[in-house]
């Protein structure tokens, strides 16, 4: 059992119409996603805009509520807590955004600003908080000197997602969702901020959901990745399983895309995969397959199938018609080279 489980989630967002705000249709953003966080662990949630990513940390988060599923923290479903209960269990959960610009208050300081949590939660007397401020501050490798009494304004991009890290830090959580954590920042930046983060993780026994649109970044940092499309994860596997073997047509594109793979994996994915067209809108999510009016690999059937994830290897799951044997797929293994290659 994860310390943070998903169960069948869904969130599905209405599209009214005029001043009665009459329902038209919806948004399927989150469509029945499954996942499974171990303490200590990240996992990592890919795929590209509008793929669902941010909708669905949010409703683990219960910062927005499910449509329908359930969510689980430490043992308990939280999907339905209250709001005195949700109180305390929020402490636990945090969240850092993309944009460190946009998220800092630009008229508080930085203690205030990483005090703020404190003060809403009522933890500590000034005091006591006053330190805690000068220790997160150090933990993030800001003197605290410093920094403590300076505004956002004054401090560079990957100053301030440190300063939003100290924020996260403050009710010491034990799960952190870093949704783009990096990728409003120079790559130079990037890779120290994924140092501290990685750093944090093991002083604090942390667990991690990080999410990207950028496989090749979560690679240095995730233990499992769980690639999304449309709403729904279409493979997620161990990082090296899912870069040593990637099973899902739409995983073998995005690994296509990264120039910096290996000639052992490069050699799995024989030639440039080039994606066709947009991802569609979550308003109008294709039959069948969502993937298949894109995909290199299409077969006949996959406009009407919806393939199951199903088991493809050890802890390694996929979704596509090639590997599910309600579709004829020769089953485990067997399938990784019928038409793909
Ligand atoms: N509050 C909302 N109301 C309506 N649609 C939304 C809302 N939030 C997100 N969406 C839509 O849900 C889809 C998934 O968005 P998002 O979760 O932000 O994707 P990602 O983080 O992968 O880029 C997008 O089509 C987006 O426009
Ligand atoms: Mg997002």
């Amino acid at each position: 059992m994860g310390l943070v489980e998903a169960e069948a989630v869904v969130k599905h967002f209405p599209i009214t119409k005029g001043f009665l705000r009459r329902r038209v249709g919806e948004v399927k953003a989150v469509d029945g996603v499954n996942l499974s966080i171990k303490e200590g662990a990240t996992l990592a949630l890919v795929g590209e805009s509008g793929s669902g990513k941010t909708t669905l940390a949010r409703v683990i988060l219960r910062l927005l509520p499910a449509t329908s599923g359930r969510v689980s923290f430490d043992g308990r479903e939280i999907t339905t807590l209250d709001d005195g209960a949700l109180r305390a269990v929020r402490q636990k959960m945090q969240i850092v955004f993309q944009n460190p610009a946009s998220s800092l208050n630009p008229r508080r300081r930085i203690n205030e600003i990483i005090e703020e949590p404190l003060l809403i939660h009522r933890v500590g007397t000034p005091g006591e908080r006053r330190r805690r401020v000068g220790e997160l501050l150090e933990r993030v490798e800001l003197p605290s000197q410093d920094f403590m009494f300076r505004y956002p304004h004054s401090l560079s991009g990957g100053q301030r997602q440190r300063v939003a890290i100290a924020r996260a830090l403050a009710l010491d959580p034990r799960f952190i969702v870093l949704d783009e954590p990096t990728s409003a920042l120079d790559v130079s930046v990037q890779a120290k901020i994924i140092t501290l983060l990685r750093r944090l993780q093991r002083d604090m026994g942390l667990t991690y959901l990080v999410i990207s649109h950028d496989l090749s970044l979560v690679r240095n940092v995730a233990d499992v990745i769980a690639v999304m499309y449309l709403g729904r994860v279409v493979e997620t596997a161990a990082v090296a399983a899912l870069f040593g073997d990637p099973k899902h047509p739409y995983t073998r594109a995005l690994l296509s895309a990264i120039p910096t793979v290996s000639d052992e994996e490069s050699a799995l994915i024989p030639e440039k995969i080039t994606l066709g067209g947009e991802i569609p809108s979550p308003a109008s999510v294709p039959s069948g397959c969502a993937f298949h009016p894109r995909c290199y690999a299409r077969i006949e059937g996959c406009d009407r199938v919806t393939p199951e994830l199903v088991r493809v290897g050890p802890d390694h799951h996929a979704s596509c018609i090639l590997y599910d044997p309600a579709h004829g797929a020769p089953g485990l293994h067997g399938g990784g080279s019928s038409g793909m290659d």
